[in-house]
């Protein structure tokens, strides 16, 4: 791994493949003993989830199901600002146990503004798994129940994540050049 060019931005190598994938072994590890009977509904949040998805999926041993959305923020008419859509929900979450996963929490603002919606839909649990979480930048009652690993406040790309659309497919994560 070297430093790489995006655009106008230089990034430096921050987390390998082969550690990513370690920790996302423990995360599946975790969630195949405390859902082993529960029949869990996996949401993943589009775009940047999509690797982080696909990689713990593969590793979830239980009978389980996916499901795939895209959240998007229109201005509000109200005093309350942008209101979050959920595109792609089909299936009923009532009753159900859901586990949502998201590339990264950063100020916590989309899900903080999203989780109520779910929880409207009475599922009979709701859980949050983040690759990564940026506890210096998080500005909303946001918690992830399983954190795959904890980074400084710094923009990060690539396993998914994107600087303007591109990255997405490097293979693990890259740090913006200090
Ligand atoms: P939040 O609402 O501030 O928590 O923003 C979360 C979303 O912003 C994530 O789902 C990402 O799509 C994007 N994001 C936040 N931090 C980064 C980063 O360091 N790199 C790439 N995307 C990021
Ligand atoms: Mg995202």
């Amino acid at each position: 791994m070297k430093a790489i060019q995006v655009l106008d931005k230089a990034f430096v190598p921050f987390i390998t493949a082969s550690e990513i994938d370690r920790k996302i072994q423990e995360i599946a590890d975790r969630i195949n003993k405390a859902y082993s009977d529960k029949n869990p509904l996996f949401i993943a949040v589009l775009n940047g989830s999509f690797m982080f998805a696909s990689d713990l999926f593969k590793k979830i041993t239980i009978p389980a199901q996916i499901s795939f959305i895209k959240l998007a923020s229109y201005k509000g008419t109200t005093s309350t600002g942008n209101v979050i859509t959920a595109i792609g929900l089909d299936e009923s979450l009532k009753d159900r146990h859901i586990i949502l996963l998201e590339d990264i929490i950063d100020t916590g603002k989309t899900l903080s503004e999203f989780l109520p919606q779910l929880w409207n839909q009475a599922p009979a649990s709701l859980k949050i798994a983040a690759l990564l979480t940026k506890p210096e930048a998080l500005r909303h009652e946001v918690h992830a129940d399983y954190t795959g690993f904890e980074i400084e406040n710094r923009f990060v790309l690539g396993y998914g994540l994107d600087y303007d659309g591109y990255g997405r497919n490097l293979p693990e994560l890259y740090q913006l050049k200090p």
